[in-house]
């Protein structure tokens, strides 16, 4: 792959590790976001999980207690896995981008896009972290993930929990990020939104675990 300028591969170990990558990650500062943000917040899970959700960055939770997917869009994920069958205990929560990327409005930090040369510059890690754990199934979370692992004509709007053909894992596909959930306009709004949430997931466990059955049931 051709690496732009100022990736952070250089600071890859060359037999990682999640602890590996983690204490390398801590130390990077291969874009400007660790200016501004509290801690590297890396990936979290078991290194034999089978599912791994990518979201954007951390937001101001994650940013303070240095742990992804630990915020309010974490507690509704971790509502939406129970609803839809998923063993937490096989996820591991990632994001594209590892540090907060905030502007200040008021006394609050306000979440603000990544850019493109940051989410280039951050890649190394979540590539390092697929190659580790080696997931069946990874589900992005919102566009911006999508976009940086799918490519930038994949829509979520039209294309939400329909598959891609991928080098990264047997299973690939994009939903809507749980931010966009709790974003939502009104409480039926949210409730509609949660349901279609659940019903992706649902979605991508029935498909994943079937054809888990059918390769089972090819090596008896
Ligand atoms: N949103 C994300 O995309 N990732 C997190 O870790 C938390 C909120
Ligand atoms: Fe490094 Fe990623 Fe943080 Fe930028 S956002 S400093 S590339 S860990």
């Amino acid at each position: 792959m051709i690496r732009e300028q100022g990736d952070a591969s250089p600071l890859v170990p060359s037999r990682p590790t999640l602890k590996k990558l983690q204490i390398a990650a801590a130390g990077c500062q291969a874009c400007d976001l660790w200016r501004t943000g509290t801690q590297t917040v890396f990936g979290e899970g078991k290194p034999t999980s089978t599912v791994m959700f990518v979201g954007e960055q951390p937001g101001n939770q994650e940013d303070l207690q240095g742990k992804p997917f630990v915020g309010p869009a974490g507690n509704l994920l971790d509502k939406a896995l129970v609803e839809a069958g998923i063993d937490r205990s096989k996820v591991y929560v990632t994001n594209v981008v590892k540090h907060f990327k905030w502007e200040p409005r008021g006394k609050r930090r306000i979440h603000k896009k990544p850019n493109a040369m940051e989410i280039n510059a951050c890649r190394p890690w979540l590539e390092a972290e697929i190659n580790v754990v080696k997931p069946r199934v990874i589900i992005c979370l919102g566009s911006t993930a999508a976009q940086a692992i799918l490519g930038s004509k994949f829509k979520v709007s039209t294309q939400r929990a329909t598959f891609v053909q991928s080098p990264l894992a047997p299973f690939v596909t994009a939903t809507v990020h749980p931010s966009s959930i709790l974003r939502a306009p009104s409480d039926d709004q949210r409730r509609a939104e949660m349901a279609k949430f659940i019903a992706d997931l649902k979605k991508i466990r029935k498909a994943t675990d079937s054809e888990a059955a059918a390769a089972m049931a090819r090596q008896r």
